[in-house]
């Protein structure tokens, strides 16, 4: 089998995180989200794996390279826009062949891996499997309608669900995906839907096996689903202590300390993990709380939060919560007179202050 994912699209309900990177290589628990799909995939027995890529695919490329330091080999597949999930499969046919594949979504996220989903597809002679999930917003997803165990219909982000059971960024299909993509006509928001696709699968008696996950999944695709992504990656990371905490510094709970990281008179309340090279100085990190690499924290307290690269916080004199900060960020207390917010902020930036 092969493997597919798709790490093109626009990113903009992530803004301002991705007006300038890929949505798909924020970190949740300091890892890109992307790696934890190529993880899933190699860990399945999947190692070719070829990923669609739009305008950040540079970035994507020079995250991921050749593949093998995941133990799989990468082939790239540029998207010219994006134009629907069934285009990106469409545009990897060379790629995918006549292979059983499973389409991958970037940014999704699932507990439990999928190892014995991929086990049951492989050897057995459904046309495509299913994953799904129950939710309480349906009609923000791709939504299917069972009778017993059969699927009669999917529906893309239906303002009248027929179900609470959300398609999952999951997918496995054979070959004859590509014989449906080819009936299909770009929907209402102007894509080529994976989602009228399967019910072309459905409608032409091709056999399509639903799956009812109950391990979590998430679609980092909102900020809040990416913290709580974060909070549930953290509670179940094994503590490491990697780098450097003075005398003065207390650790507790689950907390890991990268590689040439510092702590100092400080206070880390896990689950949390500080990045490589990075400085936490006179300073609370509470829960929830990931800093990737090369950031420095001073004076200041941080809970339930994001903090990309190379970003500074300093004397900040409240606590900072439920944020996501995005890379060279510096937010610190102005010196200078008049005593006013001196602020440079980006397109679709959001500040709460006190
Ligand atoms: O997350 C699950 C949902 O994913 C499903 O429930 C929906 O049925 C499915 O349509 C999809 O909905 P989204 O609106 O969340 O898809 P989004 O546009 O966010 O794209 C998902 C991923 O695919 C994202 O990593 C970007 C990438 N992508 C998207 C498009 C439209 C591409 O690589 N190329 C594209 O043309």
């Amino acid at each position: 089998m092969k493997g597919l994912i798709l790490s093109g699209g626009k990113g903009t309900r992530l803004r301002p995180l991705t007006v300038t990177g890929a949505k798909q290589l924020v970190p949740v628990a300091n890892k890109p989200v992307i790696f934890y799909a190529i993880e899933d995939l190699v860990e399945a027995g999947i190692s070719e794996i070829g990923i669609v890529i739009g305008d950040t695919g540079d970035q994507v490329r020079a995250a991921i390279g050749d593949g093998s330091a995941f133990g799989a080999r990468v082939t790239y597949i540029p998207q010219d826009a994006p134009r629907g999930l069934a285009h990106g499969v469409m545009i990897s046919r060379d790629f995918l062949g006549d292979d059983r594949f499973v389409l991958f979504l970037g940014d999704n996220f699932i507990r439990d891996g999928i190892v014995p989903l991929v086990e049951e597809f492989r050897t057995g002679s459904a046309n495509c499997q299913i994953l799904l999930y129950r939710v309480s917003n349906p009609e923000a997803f791709g939504v299917a309608d069972l009778r017993g165990n059969r699927v009669v219909k999917v529906v893309e982000k239906p303002k009248i669900p027929p179900s609470d059971l959300a398609l999952i960024g999951i997918y496995m299909f054979d070959h004859h995906v590509f014989d449906a993509i080819r009936e299909i006509r770009p929907s209402a928001r102007g894509e080529l839907e994976i989602t009228d696709t399967i019910q072309v699968l459905i409608d032409q008696g091709f056999d399509v096996v639903p799956k009812v996950i109950a391990g979590w999944w998430i679609d980092t695709g909102k900020h809040a689903d990416m913290l709580e992504a974060n909070r549930l990656i953290l509670e179940t990371q094994e503590p490491a202590m990697l780098g450097r905490v003075d005398e003065g510094s207390q650790i507790y709970g689950r907390v890991v300390v990268q590689r040439g990281a510092e702590i100092r008179n400080s206070v880390i309340r896990g689950p949390a993990i500080i990045g490589e090279d990075t400085r936490i100085i006179d300073s609370y990190v509470g829960p929830f709380s990931s800093i990737y690499h090369h950031c420095l924290v001073q004076g200041s307290e941080i809970e339930h939060s994001i903090i990309l690269e190379h970003s500074q916080i300093v004397d900040v004199p409240h606590r900072i919560e439920e944020s996501l900060i995005g890379r060279y960020v510096e937010i610190s207390r102005s010196p200078i007179k008049p005593r006013a917010y001196k602020l440079w902020l980006g397109d679709f930036t959001k500040v709460g202050i006190l």
